[in-house]
């Protein structure tokens, strides 16, 4: 045996070798790290994925380029665009997705060490992810304040801002009011970086539905030991998952992916029951 390579955790980089690991009970502390790709069957759009994708759908909003929308600078000059956008994504109106229940399941089972998401859609919240699991690291609409005192906004007149495409102005100095989603330009929250070495701790990572192009969340993927297996369940390949010694792909719809490793797991109809009450 060639001494320099590490030795496998996995019997073979399959679905099944990944079931066995996991009902063998040695993956019990689980990082999962999710983008827009586990919210687009529940209809909120991703943003890079080519026809579909919010930035290629963004041309009536006449942007200078599209994530202009998400920029702290653009937003200063003209929060139009986010408001407008804001009015379609705002959460309330989207039901989770199975994927969403799968990251519950982990968490029933006393599995997930953490929940680390891009998404802004709080659809993990809805799935019953409590809020110790969730690291929501481009913040989300949870909360809004002024971007020039940081005063807190009232939620309930948000929303009437937003219902009535209205830009909300701080009741303190008239700043610009903006929910706390990490713009381009801005700070991560600090749960995020008090976190992020938690991968190195995980006995097994699952990644879904992102394309891993924003950092610094893209680096987390490659925060865990050597020996750690890495599960890629997304429509392509990416962030270089796939070539370690442990890593499994399960490319394809996330919804499916999720489907067949719980299957393989014994997990199906506990899984299907848990969503159906969602
Ligand atoms: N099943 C599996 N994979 C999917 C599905 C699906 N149903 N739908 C989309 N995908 C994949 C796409 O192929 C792509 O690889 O999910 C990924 C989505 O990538 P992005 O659209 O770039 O979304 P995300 O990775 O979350 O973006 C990261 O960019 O604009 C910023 O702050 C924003 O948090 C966002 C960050």
């Amino acid at each position: 045996v060639d001494e320099s390579t590490p030795p496998r955790t996995l019997s073979g980089r399959t679905l099944e070798a990944l079931a066995e690991y996991i009902k063998s009970g040695k993956a019990s502390k689980i990082v999962v790290m999710t983008g827009a790709g586990i919210s687009t069957s529940a209809g909120i759009p991703d943003f890079r994925s080519p026809e579909t994708g919010l930035y290629a759908n963004l041309a009536r909003l006449n942007l200078p380029y599209a994530e202009a929308v998400f920029d702290i600078s653009y937003f200063r000059e003209n929060p139009e665009p986010f408001y407008a956008l804001a009015h379609e994504l705002y959460p309330g109106k989207y039901r989770p997705t199975v994927t969403h229940s799968f990251i519950r399941l982990l968490q029933d089972k006393g599995l997930l060490l953490k929940l680390f998401t891009q998404n802004i859609d709080c659809l993990e919240r809805e799935a019953g992810v409590s809020d110790d699991k969730i690291i929501e690291a481009h913040g989300s609409f949870a909360r809004q304040s002024c971007i020039d005192c940081s005063q807190p906004y009232p939620e309930e007149n948000i929303k009437e801002h937003i219902d009535k495409r209205e830009i909300p102005r701080c009741h303190h100095c008239k700043g610009l009011v903006k929910p706390e989603i990490v713009f381009f330009g801005e700070q991560l929250p600090a749960a995020f970086f008090q976190s992020r070495t938690l991968p190195m701790q995980a006995d097994l990572c699952i990644v879904m539905g992102t394309s891993l192009t924003v950092q610094p969340f893209a680096s987390l993927p490659g925060m865990t030991r050597e020996e750690t297996p890495r599960v890629l369940i997304n429509k392509e390949r990416v962030g270089g998952i796939g070539s370690g010694s442990d890593d499994v792909l399960i490319l394809g719809d996330c919804d499916d992916g999720v489907r067949k490793l719980a299957e393989a797991c014994g997990w199906l109809e506990e899984l299907e029951a848990l969503w159906a009450t969602t």
